[in-house]
């Protein structure tokens, strides 16, 4: 074999090798994602150039617009309770930055160390409907009411909407109980999102506007770290920001 190909593979084994150690790197790209319906290659060659608007405002009263679905284009990956991911594909990469600035910021955590994880990002309707069935056995009517979207009208139907959850030192602090029980890591999450263009989307007293109850672990990707930082350091939500 000659050197050169030689070293081409061992290059190639060393990638493989060190890529579950980088831990926010991507474990399989897709175009479209998992759920929605099958694309031709012919639907995908019209579609080359489509961009996404990232400032799109979905809420109670928005629904997803029309042909979202065919213009977004996720990345997947499996979070540490082995549940599949997928997240519009600029906002990913914005997660990784963040990811690797909030876990800096938390070296040293008294309570251990602190990793951030994808909970869940873009959802089908039928997957948003399967959670509205869920929250209503396990919280009842009145939390979903506080929490989970209609089908149809969720902001994570964009891809764009990301929960987190963490883990500290490898034990997963996932449900949403226990995650309000940290708010010196939402702190520092929250503190973080806007020079990665996020912003906490259902902040503590929002909810006569947004229509949500708080939610620490809800962040909105807009692609805009100038955008995120005037709502953040107004106090805003997006729908003031976009006068509605
Ligand atoms: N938790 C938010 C409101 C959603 O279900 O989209
Ligand atoms: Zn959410």
């Amino acid at each position: 074999m000659k050197k050169s190909r030689l070293l081409i593979m061992l290059l190639i084994a060393a990638m493989v090798f060190l890529l579950p150690l980088t831990g926010c790197s991507k474990q399989s790209e897709s175009e479209e994602p998992a759920d929605a319906a099958a694309e031709t290659e012919a639907e995908a060659e019209t579609e080359e150039g489509s961009v996404i608007d990232y400032m799109v405002l979905v809420n109670q009263k928005n629904p997803l617009p029309d042909g979202w679905e065919e213009a977004l284009e996720t990345t997947t990956i499996t979070n540490s309770v082995g549940d599949e991911v997928y997240v519009e594909s600029k906002a990913y990469e914005a997660y990784c930055r963040l990811k690797e600035a909030v876990e800096k910021d938390l070296e040293g955590y008294e309570k251990g160390e602190v990793r951030l994880e994808l909970d869940s990002a873009y959802r089908s309707v039928a997957a948003q409907q399967k959670i509205v069935d869920d929250f209503t056995e396990k919280y009842g009517e009145d939390y979903v009411k506080k929490y989970v979207a209609v089908p149809g009208y969720s902001e994570h139907h964009t891809g764009l909407a990301l929960d987190l959850y963490f883990t500290i030192d490898g034990k997963d602090v996932y449900e949403n109980e226990d995650l309000v029980q940290y708010p010196d890591i939402w702190d520092a999450i929250h503190a973080r999102l806007p020079e990665f263009g996020f912003i906490l989307r259902f902040p503590e007293d929002g909810e006569a506007i947004t229509g949500y109850a708080y939610e620490p672990w809800h962040i909105r990707y807009l692609d805009s770290p100038e955008i995120a930082k005037e709502i953040t350091d107004k106090g805003i939500t997006l729908e003031e920001y976009l006068g509605q």
